[in-house]
């Protein structure tokens, strides 16, 4: 069995956590450990300890959801050498949106010739990198405070319906630009939902999806499995309401009694539950150990678990028809219609086929959804030795994807 510090440093790449949660309790604390004020945030972000000291530009935004919560954003406004690509022009503003247990840092990783963030300012965007609520730098809330259970009531849904909403219009605020948008893992699903929705529909430009994860049903590792079966049973409507800090200790109680399973392999744990990533750099994950995971929603993982288990994109099951009546009208929750993004937009999808999180026979779930897409709109890049981690930390990363993901945006300009 590996170091327990060496499992849960991983476990942030997981949507399986999603699957274990036992329906009692919080995991991990709810103190704010992490809680910074705004002083702290200018010293300790992640402007400051990520991106100036490479030699770039960058600047700090507070951004406000309309449910109340305070959101961190950064903006890299240019490259290191200033006047690079887009001088003399009014810059393109690209935002940048992390998966599920990680926050922003997570993209600034590996050095500044191999990030997508860095790479982006330096080929002449304008870069905004997005937080989620309930990460380090985002544990705010006009009212609220992160030691209430209040806090953490929430799922994707509410990324879906507030946070992204929020950054979209903050960036067109400030830039006055329709936006090129990149998603990673939970940064696609809620991005493809929301597209569905219309709710971006005047501040979008274009989507690239990374690792895409929308329909998650074929997700298979062992790990997943013995989970699902010991506990997605247990999913009740009561428990939601709590942080889910993977630092915590419960949570490392539990994982660690799940690696005592027949099958599972916790040596490899990454393996396990990412797919077998080809292109990271020791150092690299190193940094990731000390940098992430971060916490999320209970109700978010259960939401995430429901994904898995029902074979749809819907909303938050309260898991019985009265209370999902009383939420929705009606007794199953409402579904997102991916079919509904608009068909003239230009989307890019980069999957890999060692990818365990985003399987490749639920991309192509997700790609037959898309199949009304105008063709000339829609590009796809299948990479064969690549899972879920090598699109954020590869790297090579830069010159299979990156590459092409701004070859995609300079082709829409
Ligand atoms: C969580 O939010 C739902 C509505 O979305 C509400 O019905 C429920 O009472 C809330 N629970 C807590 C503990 O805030
Ligand atoms: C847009 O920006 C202006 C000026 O910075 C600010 O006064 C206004 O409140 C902003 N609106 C939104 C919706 O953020
Ligand atoms: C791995 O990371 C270290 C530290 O950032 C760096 O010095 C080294 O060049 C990297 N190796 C590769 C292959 O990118
Ligand atoms: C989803 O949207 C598409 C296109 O707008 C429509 O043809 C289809 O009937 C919708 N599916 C459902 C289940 O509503």
């Amino acid at each position: 069995m590996a170091p327990p510090e060496l499992l849960f440093s991983l476990a942030p790449l997981s949507l399986l956590l999603a699957l274990v949660v036992e329906p009692h309790g919080t995991y991990g604390s709810t103190t704010g450990s992490f809680r910074v004020n705004d002083g702290a945030l200018e010293v300790n972000g992640i402007c400051a300890t990520s991106v100036n000291i490479h030699g770039y530009k960058c600047q700090e935004h507070k951004v406000e959801t309309e449910d109340g919560y305070v959101l961190s954003m950064q903006r890299i406004p240019e490259g290191r050498v200033e006047g690079n690509g887009g001088a003399g022009n009014k810059k393109q503003p690209i935002l940048i949106q992390h998966g599920v247990l990680v926050d922003g840092m997570a993209w600034l990783l590996n050095s500044p010739q191999e990030n997508l963030p860095m790479i982006l300012a330096d080929k002449g965007f304008d870069v905004w990198i997005a937080n989620t609520r309930g990460t380090r730098f985002c544990r705010k809330h006009v009212s609220l405070d992160s030691g209430q259970p209040e806090f953490w009531n929430w799922s994707w849904d509410e990324l879906v319906s507030f946070d992204l909403p929020a950054v979209f219009d903050f960036v067109f605020n400030q830039t006055q630009q329709k936006i090129h948008y990149i998603g990673h893992s939970l940064g696609t699903l809620i991005g493809l939902a929301s597209f569905s929705e219309g709710h971006q529909a005047d501040t979008l430009k274009s989507a690239a999806f990374l690792s895409p994860i929308a329909y998650l049903s074929h997700m298979n590792t062992a790990l997943g499995t013995v989970a699902a079966k010991a506990f997605v049973g247990k999913i009740t409507t009561w428990f939601g309401v709590a942080e889910f800090n993977p630092k915590g200790q419960q949570a490392s109680v539990f994982l660690k009694s799940l690696c005592n399973y027949p099958g599972v392999d916790c040596y490899d744990l990454l393996t396990a539950i990412t797919g077998k990533n080809c292109c990271l750099n020791f150092s690299t994950v190193d940094l990731f150990i000390k940098n992430e995971p971060q916490s999320t929603a209970t109700k978010n993982m259960v939401h995430l678990a429901q994904t898995v288990r029902d074979g749809v994109i819907a909303k938050y099951n309260y898991g019985r028809p009265d209370y999902n009546q009383m939420h929705y009208g009606a007794s199953k929750p409402p579904v997102y219609n991916i079919s509904n993004i608009p068909r003239d937009l230009p989307i890019f999808i980069s999957y890999g086929g060692q990818d365990a999180l985003s399987d490749v026979q639920d991309v192509q779930l997700l790609l037959d959804s898309l199949k009304f897409h105008d063709a000339n709109k829609l590009m796809t890049q299948f990479i064969k030795d690549y899972a879920h981690a090598d699109f954020v930390m590869g790297t090579d990363a830069k010159d299979i994807v990156y590459n092409q993901v701004v070859q995609f945006f300079q082709n829409q300009q």
